[in-house]
């Protein structure tokens, strides 16, 4: 079980470049199957979903080079087009090849993705919408079975924009015979960076960003060389180490247009932000961190699920009373128990969390359930008074590449111990 010790209270200072997003990455990789060829992808972050993902491209396959933060995939010679079940365990967004492999290969068969620590997960809108395609699934004894003699293009409408359904559709679309619209579609700006990927490789997407995405199949896709988007919530994550240690930090490699619902938000706690053209913002914390009325989790460009963890250990130590509603996971308030225990004052009523502010954060032994709570639990120690424990931070690593290098570059006080 690795740790992180944080010995909180020092104000983070410096500058740090941000890492290349996870949720970008994932979706670009599994359509690196696609084009049966070469893909040279740069800016991928070094986390351990993206080893997952490599370990499975190389389960079916794939010749996959790591060097640094570029892949290169060769997919020429894929050998299965089945995702094992203890990959799948190891990480759900694996479910993401499962467009991509049905489109390239006209079948595939997956272990059923379960839940997992934020919520229940369904899958339906996915197999819905590759229904819609011309799929036929089965569903039985725990695996999916997906094939199709062709795919045809469609009018689908999702009953929900949920990201990783219209992720799987455009792929399964991409190679179809026809045009498909995707409408309620997710405008993540991850989706955004799928759409150029897939245009890249000499696809045919258009509308991605807005509620309706059409996709024209093509025949064929090429090889590739392409860079991943930048990671939004990771550099949220650095925006919210800065306030809560009164530090003033610069962030590089910055996708501002991404981050303003974040930053706009992030605003109404006193924090100023400062971007300039370069990709780069200065944070000026608030001496106060005011507290936030209401913060709700939405669908793009509302406010992300994935930073409601870090500001809610922000408003643990504002200056009054904040109300959470999270709307899009039913059991994400996992770290608010492990924020009690380091001295928090937070109430859950069913979705809604309301958190009176408390003067200052008590050094603890907390767990880390999830990968965004436990950045949050860092977040924490990073203010505490006193020595902070976060265990299981394997969590942490799925998605934040060397987070305690880089908070100790920035002035903190944090050690990893392997245990
Ligand atoms: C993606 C992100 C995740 C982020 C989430 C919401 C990746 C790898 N992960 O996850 O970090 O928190 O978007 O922004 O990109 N739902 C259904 N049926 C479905 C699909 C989804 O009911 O078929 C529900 C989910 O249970 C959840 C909500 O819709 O309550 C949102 O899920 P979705 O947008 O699909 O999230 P993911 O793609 O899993």
């Amino acid at each position: 079980m690795s740790k992180y010790i944080i010995k909180g209270g020092n104000k983070l200072k410096g500058e740090v470049s941000i890492q290349g997003s996870k949720n970008a990455a994932l979706p670009i990789l599994a359509a690196a199957v696609m084009n049966q060829s070469e893909s040279i992808i740069e800016n991928v972050p070094d986390i351990h979903d993206v080893d997952i993902m490599i370990k499975i491209l190389k389960s079916i396959g794939c010749y996959v080079k790591k060097e640094g933060n570029t892949l290169t995939i060769d997919s020429s010679k894929i050998t299965s087009v089945e995702v094992s079940e203890a990959l799948v365990r190891e990480m759900r967004s694996s479910i993401i090849l499962l467009g991509a492999l049905l489109s390239k290969y006209k079948e595939t068969r997956f272990s059923y993705p379960g839940g997992c620590d934020i919520g229940l997960r369904p899958i339906d809108i996915h197999l819905k919408g590759l229904r819609k395609l011309g799929a036929q699934i089965e569903e039985s004894h725990g695996f999916i079975h997906c094939k199709a003699a062709q795919l045809y293009g469609s009018n689908i409408n999702l009953d929900f924009p949920s990201v990783g359904a219209t992720e799987n559709i455009m792929l399964a679309a991409s190679l179809a015979d026809g045009e498909t619209i995707i409408r309620n579609a997710a405008k993540e700006p991850e989706i955004i960076d799928l759409q150029n990927f897939i245009n890249a490789m000499g696809g045919k997407v258009t509308g991605a960003g807005t509620g309706m995405i059409c996709i024209k199949g093509v025949t064929k896709l090429n090889p590739v060389k392409y860079r991943v988007t930048s990671d939004r919530i990771v550099a949220g994550t650095y925006i919210v180490a800065s306030c809560i240690t009164r530090g003033n930090i610069v962030l590089k490699n910055i996708a501002m247009d991404d981050m303003r619902t974040v930053c706009s938000k992030l605003t109404e706690t006193g924090c100023g932000i400062v971007s300039y053209n370069s990709g780069e913002i200065q944070i000026n914390p608030p001496e106060i961190i005011q507290p936030i009325e209401s913060l709700i989790t939405q669908p793009y460009p509302g406010f992300p699920t994935d930073m409601q963890a870090q500001v809610l250990a922000l408003l643990t130590v504002a200056d009054g009373m904040s109300i959470v509603n999270e709307t899009i996971f039913e059991s994400r308030y996992k770290h608010v128990p492990e924020l009690i225990r380091m001295g928090a004052k937070i109430k859950i009523e069913g979705r809604i969390a309301i958190i009176q502010g408390v003067k200052r954060l008590m050094g603890a032994e907390v767990d880390s359930t999830d990968l965004r709570g436990g950045a949050a639990l860092v977040m924490a120690g990073l203010c505490a008074e006193g020595d902070t424990t976060v265990n299981h931070i394997f969590h942490i690593d799925r998605g934040y590449e060397k987070l305690d290098y880089n908070l100790r570059n920035l002035g903190a006080i944090i050690q990893r111990q392997e245990d």
